[in-house]
């Protein structure tokens, strides 16, 4: 579904690449995440899916198609949400529809189809500083499943949330995701995370980026908690950490 082929990108003001020849895959309903130390380029590797950036060299491919000649075919869900203060949980998550030019009945049976869905509809009405900083996630997702886009880019999504919502909200996004068949690139810096969610993890292991190194999880799905205690489980997520942490100090 997408495919990165040997992509080259620099910043102007750097003077060295940030990306070299980086070629990687994603598969249709695949759920990856991408961990790797502060600051090692995993957000740009967003930036440049969505089109945000562009690569020097290379190709990004979406369906086979270059992306540079394509619209919303990815939807971003940063760390913090981009949720409008100005308008209600209904009136944010309506509005990729109402630029889609959608008519106001087919908008307001979706918005409340998903606010339902997303356990949201008795704040409909709210705004969000109303709400707590799960539900805020939430309603983000809600608006990102209603963008029409299949291909799901969450740069760390969870993270300021306290551990208990975000261990729920980790059950609850595999649920979606089992239920809408998207695909999904996640970002984390929590290694229990990546490992309880995905189905692969990308670690970026060298700078310039030049590769992925790839992880397998042996789990099915639906996940359980109690599988995170397997001892191969166990082992992966000590391997992975001190991966991680050599690198820190490199
Ligand atoms: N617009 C920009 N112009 C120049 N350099 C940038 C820009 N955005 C990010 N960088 C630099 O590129 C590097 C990678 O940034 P990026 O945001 O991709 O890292 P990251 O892996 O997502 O980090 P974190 O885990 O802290 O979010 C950083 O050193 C950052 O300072
Ligand atoms: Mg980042």
């Amino acid at each position: 579904m997408l495919e990165f082929k040997n992509v080259t990108f620099k910043y102007d003001e750097d003077e060295t690449d940030m990306l070299e020849n980086l070629s990687f895959d994603v598969n249709e309903g695949e759920f990856i995440s991408i961990i790797g130390r502060s600051g090692c380029g995993k957000s740009t590797v967003f930036r440049l899916i969505n089109g945000l950036l562009t690569p020097q060299k290379g190709e990004i491919l979406f369906d086979g198609q270059n992306i540079k000649s394509m619209r919303n075919y990815s939807a971003y869900m940063p760390q913090k949400d981009l949720l409008f203060p100005w308008r209600t949980i209904e009136k944010n998550i309506s509005l990729a529809m109402e630029i889609q030019k959608k008519s106001k009945a087919e908008i307001k049976k979706q918005a409340e189809e998903m606010l339902k869905e997303v356990g949201l509809w008795e704040y409909k009405d709210k705004y969000p500083k109303d709400l707590s900083g799960g539900m805020r996630q939430r309603a983000s997702f809600a608006r990102t499943l209603l963008s029409g886009s299949s291909l799901f880019l969450l740069d760390e999504p969870f993270s300021a949330l306290d551990s208990l919502t975000k261990i729920s909200l980790q059950e609850w996004l595999l649920t979606e995701w089992e239920k809408h068949k998207k695909t999904v690139l996640f970002i984390t810096h929590d290694v229990e995370e990546a490992i309880f969610l995905s189905e692969k993890i990308y670690v970026v292991s060298d700078f310039p980026i030049t590769h992925f190194e790839e992880f397998k999880i042996p789990l099915p799905y639906p996940r359980k908690r109690e599988d995170m205690k397997r001892s191969d489980i166990v082992e992966l997520k000590e391997m992975l950490i001190k991966n991680l942490r050599q690198e820190a100090v490199l």
